[in-house]
């Protein structure tokens, strides 16, 4: 496959990270955005060179829509979207505040549109993008805690749906992926007894790896994914099945 421009949001955390290298693995050429300043952004970049990848950084906030569209046109022509960029508040309803509310609505849903607006033209003309979203399998089933949460991620394949629909004409796909509990910072947060019981419930008895979400982003922004539009893929270790 020829190199591709991708970019991916949240792209220096553990799932970001993970996607970010196995693109780079697949030939192309990868930008990370995520809110860290400049300078941290390039400690990133020289650990990752020192690990034999060889990536750009740009500062994005990605509830900040001029912020985002700034951003891509530093990075120029986008091929490839991964907007993976998501953050928790987690309270049961009736204690959730507004600010948490609009927090994860801001960086997890919100985001999506700030950054899709910037590329989305580029791709049209071009004939060919991808769009992978990263939404949950909270955002499919819904999760005690996490109202705001899994609104948003069900907010991102909603947009998904829609978005697909509008370019499929165009060699754009646009899909959803929708991953279970996933060995992180985030999910490694959880109160450790409730984690326990999280893991308990998951058929293939352990948390996912970031790198089995990566693999799975890469083939969707492959050639081959070419017929896949519109999808959510789960996957979740049979946590949720439908
Ligand atoms: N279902 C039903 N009842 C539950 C429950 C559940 N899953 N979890 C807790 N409860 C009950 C408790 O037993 C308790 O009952 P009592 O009041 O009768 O004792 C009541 O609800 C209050 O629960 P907590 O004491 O736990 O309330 P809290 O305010 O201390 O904590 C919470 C609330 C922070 C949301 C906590 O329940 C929690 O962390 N839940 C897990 C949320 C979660 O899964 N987050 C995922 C983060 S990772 C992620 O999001 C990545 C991804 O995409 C998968």
């Amino acid at each position: 496959m020829s190199q591709k421009v991708a970019v991916v949001t949240g792209g220096t955390g553990g799932i970001g990270t993970a996607i970010c290298k196995k693109l780079a693995a697949a030939g192309h050429k990868v930008w990370a955005a995520d809110i860290a300043d400049d300078a941290k952004g390039a400690e990133w970049v020289a650990a990752r060179k020192a690990e034999g990848f060889d990536f750009g950084y740009v500062r994005a906030d990605v509830t900040d829509t001029e912020g985002c569209a700034a951003a891509i046109a530093k990075v120029g022509p986008v091929d490839i979207l991964v907007n993976n960029a998501g953050i928790t508040r987690d309270a049961v309803f009736k204690k959730l505040s507004k600010v948490d509310w609009d927090a994860v609505m801001g960086t997890n849903l919100d985001s999506v549109f700030n950054m899709t607006k910037p590329v989305i033209d580029g791709m049209l003309e071009r004939g060919w993008g991808r769009i992978i979203n990263i939404s949950s399998i909270n955002g499919q089933k819904g999760q005690f805690g996490q109202t705001n949460y899994s609104a948003a991620k069900a907010g991102m394949h909603g947009f998904t749906k829609a978005l697909a629909q509008e370019t499929a004409k165009k060699g754009i796909t646009v899909n959803t992926i929708s991953p279970g509990y996933i060995g992180t910072d985030m999910v490694m947060a959880i109160k450790e007894e409730i984690r326990e019981q999280i893991i308990a419930g998951i058929p293939v008895g352990r948390l996912g790896k970031p790198d089995e979400i990566a693999a799975l982003v890469t083939y969707l922004a492959s050639d081959d994914a070419g017929f896949i539009t519109g999808s959510n893929v789960a996957i979740n270790g049979g946590q949720h099945m439908f």
